[in-house]
């Protein structure tokens, strides 16, 4: 089913990992995908990839920390592809490390990457969501890719924690602004277990330096330890999450969070 025909997105750090299978998926879906990332080789390989699988994908530069870069990435689009349906706010920074490790300047470059970034994506796209959202019929969509460790602590990454929560909210707050105002823009969150890629491997390398456990293996069989499906998260499902709340099937659903974590918040 090809629920994302004539809708155009904008993903963020969409050059690996979970930002790339969202946008291979938007586009199997029928949307044209602006392929971001900070680093824009990474994003142009992953638009080559889908382009040949048969799909529409543009690829740009954008740091999610700039406010400047926002602004022309959005012109850009508005000019090549005079719309902007969908904006995926995923590229996300991982500092493990503990309270005592943590210093100053990495508690702050987390919160400007995980959540400014964020905050910056919907006041530069909201015009553009706004207008395109008069001509479809359940408007325009938001999507915030938070953490399972956006909603319960993860003693490991305290700082990370606090920008996941941080943006859990900041997706309801504007669920609800949005729709009161009448936009026509839903707001929504996902929040992936461990998945595999960077974030994870940052996780076990953070648990290994601490002497918690004596290396990769052994500090991932410690966290799937408490996964009920025992295995990590494939990138296929988050970006599945996702383009669901990116689609019109979730018309009705708006500051709310999709947990994709194998069951591990179930206890
Ligand atoms: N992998 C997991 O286990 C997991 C679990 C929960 C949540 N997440 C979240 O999913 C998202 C993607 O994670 P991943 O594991 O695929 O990460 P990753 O490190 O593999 O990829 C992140 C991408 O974002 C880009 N990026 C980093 N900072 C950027 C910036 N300032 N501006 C633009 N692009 C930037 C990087 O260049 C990279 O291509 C993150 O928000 C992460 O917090 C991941």
């Amino acid at each position: 089913m090809r629920r994302l025909e004539k809708r155009v997105a904008l993903v963020t750090g969409a050059g690996q990992g979970i930002g790339a299978a969202i946008a291979r998926r938007l586009a199997q879906e029928g949307a044209e995908v602006h392929v971001s990332d900070m680093q824009e080789d990474r994003a142009a390989a992953v638009v080559a990839e889908i382009a040949g699988q048969g799909g529409k994908a543009v690829a740009c530069r954008l740091d999610v920390t700039e406010a400047g870069a926002w602004q022309q990435v959005v012109a850009d689009i508005a000019v090549q592809s005079g719309r902007l349906d969908i904006l995926v706010n995923n590229a996300g920074l991982v500092i493990a490390k503990s309270v005592e490790e943590m210093s100053q300047q990495e508690w702050r470059q987390t919160m400007t990457v995980n959540l400014e970034g964020p905050f910056l994506g919907v006041q530069s796209c909201l015009a553009l969501l706004r207008e395109s959202a008069k001509t479809t019929p359940f408007g325009s969509s938001i999507v915030h890719v938070s953490s399972l460790s956006g909603i319960v602590g993860t003693a490991a990454m305290p700082g990370y924690t606090a920008s996941k929560a941080g943006l859990r909210f900041f997706s309801k707050s504007i669920a609800i602004d949005f729709g009161r105002k009448g936009y026509r823009i839903r707001s929504n969150s996902v929040h992936p277990g461990l998945t595999e890629g960077n974030s994870a491997e940052a996780l076990f390398a953070a648990h290994t330096r601490n002497g918690l456990s004596s290396n990769r293996e052994e500090a991932l069989r410690h966290f799937l330890d408490k996964y009920p499906l025992g295995y990590m998260g494939r990138l296929e499902d988050v970006a599945a999450g996702v383009a669901y709340l990116a689609s019109d099937e979730a018309a009705f659903v708006t500051g709310t969070e999709l947990v994709i974590d194998g069951g591990m918040s179930a206890y």
